[in-house]
């Protein structure tokens, strides 16, 4: 999520720092953008010093160089709190006291991450989807202690993206996870369930509910791990079945097979086109 995050406000005229744990991932991320970036003028979207400029605008590091000089910090690292606390925590004590914190988890609290900081009232959820330079919504997510000046900020910044906003409130899942996780996560019990094979599945949802892609798919896309964590989280939040991880699911994440970023989930990504891989259950 993170690299497309960068590229959408680059494209948007911002300055971006860009940050990763390690070189090799700056490379992938970087590399993504350079790709995406190549695509778009080769189809004429987009003029090829347009794109240098929207390439040029963004730095990046493994450690905080820039960071302290920003007026907005979006974090988009694993969906895990600990981390995240563990991050922020770092970031007041370096970025300046005005800047804006924003968090773009899907399945979290944001009042939990606000808190830890010493600037709770500047802290907002921006939920951006998978891929962002692509999909038109942003969550804009207010939490009980985020002011209307730091609300009006985020908003101006979405609108800036010219991304389609919506106003959530901080329960856990916000909008569009609330319905769309309970979903993905039925569709793999309706398969560990025998009801379809994995295609099936996809192709029923496809051209039965009109959907562009099928459940499956979805999930791939997303990545099995991220989709895992969320669920985790809004199970413990609700205690609801309907949020509860199936075992496929978790065996998957077990074998490193996390959709798409790893090569293989539902489907093996291997070749040129994907293949769906049926788990023999
Ligand atoms: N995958 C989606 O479709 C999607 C959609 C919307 C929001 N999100 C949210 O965005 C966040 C990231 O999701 P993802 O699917 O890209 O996760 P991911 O686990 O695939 O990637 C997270 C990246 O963060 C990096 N990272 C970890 N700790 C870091 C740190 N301290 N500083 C800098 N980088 C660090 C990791 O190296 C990794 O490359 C999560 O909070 C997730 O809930 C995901």
């Amino acid at each position: 999520m993170g690299h497309g995050i960068a590229q959408v406000a680059a494209q948007a005229g911002y300055q971006v720092v860009a940050r990763e744990v390690g070189d090799e991932r700056i490379q992938k991320g970087m590399g993504r953008i350079e790709k995406q970036l190549a695509r778009a003028v080769e189809k004429g979207r987009l003029e090829q010093s347009a794109a240098d400029e929207i390439r040029g605008r963004i730095t990046t590091t493994t450690g905080f160089d820039g960071f302290e000089d920003c007026d907005l910090v979006i974090e988009a690292i694993t969906e895990n709190l600990d981390r995240k606390l563990e991050l922020w925590r770092e970031l007041d004590g370096l970025v300046k006291d005005e800047a804006v914190f924003a968090t773009n988890t899907s399945s979290l609290s944001v009042i939990d991450q606000a808190a830890a900081t010493k600037r709770p009232n500047q802290f907002v959820g921006l939920h951006f989807f998978n891929p962002a330079q692509v999909m038109p919504l942003l969550e804009v997510v207010q939490t009980v202690t985020t002011d209307d000046d730091t609300f009006k900020t985020a908003w101006q910044f979405g609108e800036s993206l010219k991304k389609t906003l919506v106003h959530a409130r901080d329960k856990t899942g916000f909008i569009v996870n609330r319905l769309l996780v309970p979903y993905m996560l039925d569709a793999v019990r309706a398969y560990e369930e025998g009801v379809g094979s994995i295609e099936e599945i996809d192709i029923a949802m496809k051209a039965g509910a009109n959907h562009p892609m099928g459940p499956l798919t979805l999930l791939d896309f997303v990545g099995l791990d991220t989709t895992k964590s969320i669920a985790d989280i809004m199970f413990d939040e609700y205690r609801e079945r309907r949020f509860a991880a199936p075992p496929t699911l978790r065996k998957m994440v077990s074998a490193g097979w996390y959709g798409r970023k790893s090569g293989r989930g539902f489907y093996d990504y291997s070749g040129d086109a994907p293949v769906a891989v049926e788990l023999g259950l």
